[in-house]
């Protein structure tokens, strides 16, 4: 397999996990690191000295015959800097959220195509064997029909200076409730404060409904005194809480549920009956999602294929955080989300998962 040569911009908080994924993936010639800050290349080019070429302008990268770049700057600044590079022939993949605005989104997809480049969005969590394992329990009928989807994602920190906690961290529950349900939200309502300056909202309840009246709430907030990532997905046969935090046993598989019995006649001869059975925790056979998203770049630029996750997704989530926007200053107003699903339709586009056997989940959940 002949190496392609990357280059990664953005080298803050982020970008150094990128840049240690490529540096190990066979495959990968990572080649330049470009930073606006020189003591951020340094620290890079200190641990992986045999990258060739760091810059304070992501321009000089143009230079050097690479494939591709991954960009992990600011997300104010990713339009410009993709644009830039699409236009200069390489493939890229953006961090989440792909823009701060789908005008934006929707150029940098038409300029992809129109270039023949590769565009694709960090949406991480769509990676992550955990969540790909969970997607397949609630295709497999395990869980029962859906009733609602509970996501929180809350810590204290990391307080983004401009950017608002609704588009910092709801990137991830978005994308994976798409991803998990195949579908959008038809509508959405939101809230959110600004804790601690007046213009940067820090804790934010959002809720979206999707089809078949399926109920999903995420809550994110930079204010909270215990990292939590959970997501809780109850059906009617069996629940599922995914604890991201958890080191072992991200998924844990609940035999519970309450029916109501048919019979009663009046309201108040109503009977319930509830069922109390095994927790299951799954074996997942976990690799680092990151490392799973960087393989499926690089595939998808050999392949030609589109990414799981393409300008497209990417630009359906900044539609679904535009919609939330506009329902948070419309003080909780139920807000349409618009744009189209294409998420596994039409067959080119590519799953990692699809190269692995499917396990049967349902026999796995009822032993
Ligand atoms: N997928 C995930 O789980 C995940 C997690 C954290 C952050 N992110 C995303 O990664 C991106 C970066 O976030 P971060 O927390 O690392 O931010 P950061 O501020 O810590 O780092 C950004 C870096 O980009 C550099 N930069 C800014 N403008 C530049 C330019 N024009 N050219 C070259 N370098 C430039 C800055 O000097 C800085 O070192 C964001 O899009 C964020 O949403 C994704």
């Amino acid at each position: 397999m002949e190496a392609l040569n990357v280059a990664a911009i953005g080298c803050g908080y982020w970008g150094p996990n990128l840049v240690r994924n490529l540096v190990e993936i066979p495959g990968s010639n990572l080649r330049a690191v470009a930073d606006l800050d020189p003591a951020r290349l340094a620290a890079i080019t200190t641990r992986y000295p045999q990258i060739e070429a760091t810059t304070t302008d992501y321009r000089e990268l143009f230079d050097l015959g690479l494939d591709a770049v991954t960009i992990s700057t600011p997300p104010e600044t990713h339009f410009e800097i993709a644009k830039d590079c699409i236009e200069n022939g390489l493939h890229v993949l953006v961090e989440k959220p792909l823009t701060t605005n789908s005008d934006d989104a929707r150029a940098l997809i038409e300029l992809a195509d129109r270039h023949d480049r590769i565009l694709m969005v960090g949406h991480t969590f769509v990676y992550n064997p955990a969540v790909r394992e969970l997607k397949r329990l609630m295709a497999s009928g395990a869980l029962g029909e859906i009733r609602y989807i509970d996501a929180v994602r809350v810590g204290l920190g990391l307080f983004h200076p401009t950017l608002n906690v609704v588009w910092d961290l709801a990137p991830h529950d978005i994308s994976i409730l798409i991803y998990l349900l195949d579908a959008l939200p038809t509508h959405v309502a939101g809230q959110s404060v600004a804790s601690l300056r007046p213009d940067v909202d820090d804790v934010a309840y959002l809720t979206m409904m999707f089809p078949e009246k399926i109920l999903s709430h995420v809550r994110v907030s930079w204010l909270d005194p215990s990292k939590t990532r959970r997501i809780t997905v109850v059906g009617s046969e069996k629940m599922v809480i995914y604890d991201d935090v958890e080191p072992n046993e991200k998924l844990k598989i609940y035999d519970k549920g309450v029916e109501a019995l048919q019979s009663a006649e009046t309201f108040g001869e109503f009977q319930f009956n509830y069922r109390y059975g095994d927790i299951v925790s799954p074996f997942i056979d976990f690799k680092e999602p990151l490392r799973v998203q960087a393989e499926h770049f690089l595939d998808c630029i050999r392949e030609g294929k589109q990414p799981l996750t393409d300008g497209r997704n990417g630009l359906l989530v900044v539609n679904v955080i535009e919609a939330l926007q506009e329902a948070i200053s419309s003080t909780g107003d139920q807000v349409p989300v618009t744009g189209e699903l294409q998420i596994g339709l039409n067959g080119h586009h590519s799953d990692p998962a699809d190269a692995r056997p499917a396990r049967d989940l349902i026999q796995l959940t009822q032993s």
